[in-house]
């Protein structure tokens, strides 16, 4: 196992988050919906939005066949709209393309509207353990300063090294774990301002720090 993916297991025993709801299932549709809310919105904002939203339409049948209008309502509030949209169309996508179970195809998950690879590979993670990994904003930020990657990440070829760079340092083992610890960490310690780099047990292997580039990296947008 790569000393980061150990480093970062470890840390997420300790640091990381275990109790959300989202964390306490195996079901594709519970952790596809949170995934969904978690898309640009923090933990604090979801949780009293997903709890209602999963008593109201707790299957795929029971959202696919309510109103577009009824969806919007348990949404209002959340923001980022075609999120809603795009999962009400998903769940009628399964309905009639998948006999109602959620895929577990990785290529067939990421064909679902509002599904890129980085939520496919999270519900692939967490409700099948299939070996993938996730590269979202937070992650792209944790990797470009562990790494020193010059370059915005939002440049496809530094996106693309990302994805290579994320693939290499994936455990065997403890794939959930280490997922969830990525999101965590990039989330409350490595964090865009202010990262907490004085309780961060990857000081001694981040090549940001020991070139003192941690504000400095990721690259901002070029303008
Ligand atoms: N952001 C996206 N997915 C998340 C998750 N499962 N836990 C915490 N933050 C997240």
């Amino acid at each position: 196992m790569s000393a980061f993916a150990e480093k970062l297991i470890a840390w997420q025993q300790a640091h990381g988050r275990h109790d959300l709801p989202w964390q306490q299932t195996r079901d594709p549709y519970a952790i596809w919906v949170s995934e969904i809310m978690l898309q640009q919105t923090q933990v604090s904002a979801v949780i009293g939005y997903y709890g209602r939203f999963m008593v109201r339409f707790p299957t795929i049948a029971s959202l696919a066949t309510a109103s577009q209008d009824e969806v919007m309502q348990h949404w209002s509030g959340l923001g980022y709209y075609s999120r809603a949209r795009n999962l009400h169309h998903a769940a009628q996508t399964i309905m009639r393309e998948h006999n109602g179970e959620f895929p577990q195809d990785f290529s067939h998950i990421q064909t679902l509207k509002g599904i890129g690879r980085s939520t496919a590979a999270a519900i692939s993670v967490f409700a099948f353990q299939q070996q993938q990994t996730i590269l979202d904003g937070n992650v792209k930020r944790v990797l470009a300063r562990l790494h020193a990657v010059e370059g915005w990440p939002g440049l496809p070829a530094i996106e693309k090294q990302l994805w290579t760079l994320a693939e290499s340092l994936l455990p065997q083992q403890n794939l959930p774990a280490y997922i969830q610890g990525l999101m965590d960490f990039g989330a409350t310690l490595c964090t865009r301002s202010k990262p907490r780099c004085s309780e961060c047990p990857m000081q001694t292997q981040c090549l940001a720090f020991q070139q003192q580039r941690v504000a400095q990296l990721p690259f901002s947008k070029p303008r």
